[in-house]
């Protein structure tokens, strides 16, 4: 990676902080991410709300990681990373930070399709392909995106690399789910293997959720 730039644990990011990663993200995803279309019921004015909650929930929980240029602080890689036994949406205190009022916005297919099917389907799928001494051990991210005008850069490896190390120095390995094939290599590269695949019905249209680790 470019030594202009590090890799930082973002505590208590600005508003302005938030904005950026919010728009960062929400070019990063793009439009044709299907289990964020499906989260949004396919109205993609919702998705910065979505993920303005997500942020703030991760704020809450200080699991925010950055890859930032250390002179101008202009952050270009934006992650969560939840250590064992923490999660996102999993406190009434996280909710409240933008997540029960997105849920308000969806429509009701949405809302039924995520808070039923998709949270039964992700919650047996991991139960299928980890043990419960792993669930103690397992990191998990549920938001990575780098700038398009940074990708492929090294920046999501560089972050990745010290994500893993952290994890590693207590026994801990790292996990995530992805929906677009495309993903995969990237992860591939970045030392992740694959855990399990299986596929998502969604209103919005079909998705396959692809697990990946990366345990050493
Ligand atoms: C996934 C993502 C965060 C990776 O970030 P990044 O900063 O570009 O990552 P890196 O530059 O470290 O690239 C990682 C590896 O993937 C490879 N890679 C990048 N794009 C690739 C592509 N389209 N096909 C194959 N390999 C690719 C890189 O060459 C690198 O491998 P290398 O070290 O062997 O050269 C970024 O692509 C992204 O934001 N994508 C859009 C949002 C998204 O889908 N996020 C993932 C949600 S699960």
């Amino acid at each position: 990676m470019d030594t202009d730039f590090i890799v930082k644990h973002l505590h208590s990011p600005t508003d302005a902080q938030v904005d950026h990663m919010v728009a960062l993200a929400d070019r990063a995803y793009g439009q044709n991410h299907p289990s964020q279309k499906a989260m949004v019921g396919g109205d993609w004015s919702l998705h910065p709300i979505l993920l303005r909650a997500m942020l703030r929930a991760g704020a809450l929980e200080d699991v925010i990681y950055v890859v930032m240029n250390k002179h101008t602080e202009e952050i270009v890689t934006v992650s969560l990373w939840f250590p064992p036994g923490r999660q996102l949406f999993s406190t009434d205190d996280q909710k409240a930070l933008g997540f029960n009022d997105f849920m308000t916005k969806i429509s009701p297919e949405a809302k039924k399709w995520w808070s039923t099917t998709y949270v039964t389907l992700l919650r047996d799928f991991r139960r299928d392909i980890f043990s419960d001494e792993e669930g103690t051990r397992r990191w998990w991210c549920p938001w990575f995106t780098t700038d398009p005008n940074f990708q492929q850069r090294g920046f999501g490896t560089a972050l990745i690399t010290t994500i893993y190390n952290k994890a590693a120095l207590h026994g801990g390995f790292l996990g995530l789910m992805t929906d677009r094939e495309v993903n995969v290599p990237k992860y591939l590269a970045m030392g992740f293997g694959i855990r399990g695949r299986i596929n998502a019905d969604a209103p919005t249209g079909d998705f396959p959720v692809i697990c990946l680790t990366r345990e050493h």
